[in-house]
């Protein structure tokens, strides 16, 4: 495959709240990082919406940043990667690549109506068996086509080809090369509910039964791949563009979770545990999701995925929604202020429960409140609803016939939380892996487009740079877990709506 003289790898991290760009060198050491937080819309409740064009300013600036950083040059950067929010959905016009309406995210539950309409209607075991997800607002195929509703004409052009449509991805490697490239990797394709993850293509049934013209699709192609070069004037450089993944998937790479059976929980904006489950398109009977985890030479090796939609985000809330605390960082040394939780338990269903319960209407509550609860109770029951939540996942994966992991990878910025990480040992009863890097996201992007470039030679030499810093033992006796997690349960059953 192509490549330039360089040395380093570029890796792009779209996420939901912040944009970041890394450096990398060869020993997969971070040596440049640049990154901005973008405003986030909430037009009415339930809905989640960014502006696709802050996206692209602040990529191209924190990119520009990270490269002069660096001190290499674009010229020294062999490849970039990208990885991105998964799901989030934007349309635009293949004429002057103007989005036509801001990105509908991934938390946003406006079509949650129409989702139950077709659950209803009958058509989920087939999506189900094509797509390993479920019908639920949360996936980009009903977003896709709510926009196609509600632009004035948006429907009769997509139709004659005029428009476009990519996760984040896609849109950001359109603007990146200047628009000569339509394309997005299997990850990403994956969790559209228009992608038949076992054939490994775009379907003709999903596409009508969620009413989108196949002429908006992408090209879909391997994580490590030659999808193009950067735009002349960008940068100092054309660089290839060389790796793409889905945030998570990309976290799961990046922990070098190579072989079957290993699996990582990556805490974001949400929680995301992925389970390695090799060639096989495990069936979950749980209400996990099956996803592909990365394909490279053709050869796709798939995942189980638990999706939690809020985990960092309860922490910002207690930030920014209720002011409890002034910086997120509080949450450690509170949390350990206090001998235990005085009863109280949060159930963040701020947008609805992912799995293993699915029901996008629930919405968030704290149970258990007395007058002796203090903000350190409050911020010490976010920190234990990420744990708690983390362990229905790993439930529902043995329940599905897994084994349970013999160690579960952490990352992501809540990772860094000392407290949370022995919290979740010990409701896991496994130990938990911190490695040296918490990065994991960004690296695994970086990973494919080095492979793709030759940086690494292939899977043993990324396995190679992989480093624990940390490794916190399960230490809580099983009396005081099982009445925790009771409690847990209780509180879930509280906020689930009745349907659900
Ligand atoms: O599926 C949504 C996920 O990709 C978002 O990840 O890191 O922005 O919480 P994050």
């Amino acid at each position: 495959m192509a490549g330039t003289t360089g040395t380093h790898v570029l890796a792009i991290d779209q996420g939901t709240t912040s944009t970041r760009a890394i450096v990398f060198d060869a020993n997969a050491r971070p040596v440049a990082t640049a990154q901005t937080e973008f405003a986030q819309h909430y037009p009415q409740g339930g809905w989640v919406e960014h502006d696709p064009e802050d996206i692209w300013r602040d990529t191209l600036a924190v990119t520009r940043q990270a490269i002069a950083d660096s001190g290499v040059g674009a010229a020294g950067i062999a490849g970039i990667g990208i990885t991105n929010q998964r799901e989030t959905v934007v349309v635009w016009d293949r004429a002057t690549g103007a989005p036509i309406h801001r990105a509908i995210v991934w938390q946003d539950r406006r079509t949650a109506g129409w989702c139950a309409d077709l659950k209803a209607a009958g058509h989920e075991p087939m999506v189900r068996a094509k797509t390993g997800l479920l019908i639920d607002p949360y996936f980009s195929a009903t977003k896709l086509s709510w926009i196609l509703d509600h632009v004035d004409g948006a429907r009769e052009r997509a139709e004659k080809g005029e428009l476009a449509f990519g996760t984040i991805d896609c849109f950001l490697l359109w603007r990146l090369t200047g628009g000569a490239a339509h394309a997005t990797d299997v990850t990403n394709a994956g969790r559209t509910l228009l992608y038949d993850i076992r054939g490994q293509r775009w379907d003709e049934e999903l596409c009508a039964l969620f009413r989108v013209p196949m002429a908006l699709l992408p090209e879909v192609h391997d994580n490590s791949h030659l999808f193009g070069h950067t735009a002349d004037g960008l940068f100092d450089a054309a660089i290839p563009i060389a790796g793409m993944a889905g945030d998570q998937q990309a976290a799961l790479f990046g922990q070098a979770c190579f072989a079957r059976g290993m699996a990582k929980s990556t805490y974001g904006t949400g929680c995301f545990m992925l389970l390695n489950t090799g060639e096989e398109a495990v069936r979950s009977e749980h209400r996990l999701l099956t996803t592909p985890a990365y394909r490279l030479d053709g050869r796709m090796t798939y995942a189980l995925e638990g999706s939690i939609f809020v985990a960092g985000a309860a922490i910002k809330w207690l930030r920014d929604g209720i002011g409890v605390i002034t910086h997120a960082s509080e949450t450690n040394d509170l949390a350990t202020t206090v001998p235990d939780s005085h009863g109280v338990y949060m159930v963040p269903a701020f947008v609805g429960l992912g799995a293993p319960h699915w029901d996008p209407d629930a919405r968030g509550a704290i149970f258990g409140l007395t007058l002796g609860a203090t903000q350190a109770h409050l911020a010490r029951a976010a920190l234990e609803a990420v744990g708690y939540q983390t362990m229905d996942l790993t439930d529902a994966m043995i329940a599905d016939g897994g084994r349970a992991p013999e160690t579960i990878r952490v990352d992501g910025g809540m990772a860094a939380n000392d407290w949370l990480c022995q919290f979740l040992a010990d409701l896991l009863d496994v130990p938990v892996e911190r490695p040296a890097h918490l990065e994991t996201t960004a690296l695994g992007a970086a990973f494919h487009a080095g492979l793709a470039t030759g940086v690494w030679k292939d899977l043993d030499a990324l396995a190679a740079t992989w480093a624990r810093a940390d490794c916190f033992e399960p230490a809580m006796a099983a009396d005081h877990r099982d009445a925790l997690v009771a409690g847990w349960h209780d509180a879930v059953a509280k906020t689930l709506t009745p349907a659900a």
